[in-house]
């Protein structure tokens, strides 16, 4: 293996084939299933974005409707997993104990179901998963917080439910639609680190469960999902520093620290605008007036991007504004990457059926730098 074949973090290299999605820098377009991401962002629902993710084609009234009815029907959790999460430390973070959740969620398929690759039984299990995701991303957090549980409620749709599983209350349809939006920006995109690890657990023919469970700790590093928490922690730190008047100061202490500012940059994007974080941006406004202290987060939020712009180059991703935007949605901030992961199932069901359907162990080499001709005593 020579220094020319190695690509450091394997910038470039083209892991597998795919008709999930694509990202076309050239037309700066998210292609997902033949779509543009941002156009069904726009135009469809985030379930109607997932059937055609998971499924391969949008869905027409009536598959929107089983899909809707099928996700309520699965969503209820087993009693032992409330228990686990009650078993749980109080100080597990919330991520930590939805990959606990996920993974234990495999003790509950008999080990015919759960063994079995083939792309019927994952669409079964996965559909169970996407069902049962959120209400365990909510109710890990009401477990850490000893708040009481919240089950879905089968009247509710399913991002309304997310929304009345964090707050106990019945949502209301602004803050339901701009949920919609974010979970839609984040269903899927190509292959992310999370993607890839579920990709690579998928490829010795292990199960689903595991293959998403791997997914919730690589998507849990702030490199990754961890980013919309740590930019919105960064801008409510801005605001305690000192508020808008504070923010260039503080970029530039970061700076000077050689510190990486969460929500910017991009591996593929690089120096282009994520086309995610260029919608939701335009969004941002509508919801300032959901938090007191909205107007001032969004000065400090438009002056960090416009100080990294001009000394880096780079642009938002969509963990920044998505990271604001639930901080506005008043969602507490430790369950912004469990969200992330919650909307991106879709995403993960499709690679993992991809790859089962198609399978090539994964299986790379080092560019070995240790010794050699080493002998015992
Ligand atoms: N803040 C400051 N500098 C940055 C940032 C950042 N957020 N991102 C990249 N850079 C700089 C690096 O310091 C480096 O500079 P140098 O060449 O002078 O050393 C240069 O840009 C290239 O950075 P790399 O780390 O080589 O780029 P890579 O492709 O590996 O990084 C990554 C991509 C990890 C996402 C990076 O941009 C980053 O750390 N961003 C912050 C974390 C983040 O927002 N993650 C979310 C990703 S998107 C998502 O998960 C939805």
């Amino acid at each position: 293996m020579t220094n020319a074949e190695y690509s450091p973090g394997l910038e470039g290299v083209i892991a597998a084939p795919s008709t999930v999605s694509y990202l076309d820098l050239e037309k700066e377009e998210i292609v997902v299933r033949g779509y543009d991401l941002i156009e069904l962002a726009q135009k469809r629902s985030y379930l109607e974005t997932a059937y055609l993710v998971i499924h391969g084609h949008l869905p027409d009234e009536r598959e929107t409707m089983a899909f809707g009815e099928r996700l309520k029907e699965e969503s209820a959790l087993p009693k032992g997993a409330y228990s686990v999460l009650e078993a749980l430390p109080r100080q597990t973070n919330a991520m930590d104990a939805l990959r606990t959740g996920i993974s234990l969620l495999a003790s509950y398929e008999s080990p015919e179901v759960l063994q079995d690759n083939s792309t019927a039984a994952n669409l079964i299990k996965g559909l169970r998963i996407m069902a049962k995701g959120p209400v365990l991303a909510c109710n890990a957090y009401h477990a850490m917080k000893g708040q009481p549980f919240v089950p879905a409620d089968p009247k509710l749709g399913f991002i309304e439910n997310v929304l009345w599983m964090v707050h106990g209350k019945q949502p209301d349809q602004e803050s339901t639609e701009a949920l919609d939006l974010i979970f839609t920006c984040y269903i899927e995109h190509e292959m992310p680190n999370s993607t890839f690890a579920a990709r690579v657990i998928a490829s010795t023919l292990s199960d689903i469960y595991g293959a998403i469970t791997g997914a919730v700790a690589s998507l849990k590093g702030p490199l990754h999902g961890g980013a919309n928490e740590a930019a919105a922690m960064m801008l409510l730190d801005i605001l305690k520093q000192g508020g808008p008047s504070k923010a260039e100061e503080y970029i530039m202490d970061m700076r000077s620290r050689h510190e990486r500012v969460m929500g910017f940059g991009h591996r593929v994007y690089m120096r282009r605008y994520d086309p995610r974080a260029y919608l939701l941006k335009d969004y941002i406004p509508k919801f300032t007036h959901k938090k007191p202290e909205g107007e001032e987060l969004y000065a400090i939020y438009r002056t960090v991007e416009e100080v990294m712009f001009r000394e880096t180059k780079l642009y938002p991703n969509a963990d920044y504004p998505i990271g604001f935007l639930l901080y506005l949605l008043d969602i507490p901030i430790p369950l912004f990457t469990p969200l992330f992961l919650c909307a991106r199932i879709p995403g993960l069901v499709a690679h993992v059926v991809e790859q089962h359907a198609d399978n090539r162990l994964f299986r790379p080499r080092v560019l070995y730098q240790g010794p050699r001709g080493l002998h015992p005593a």
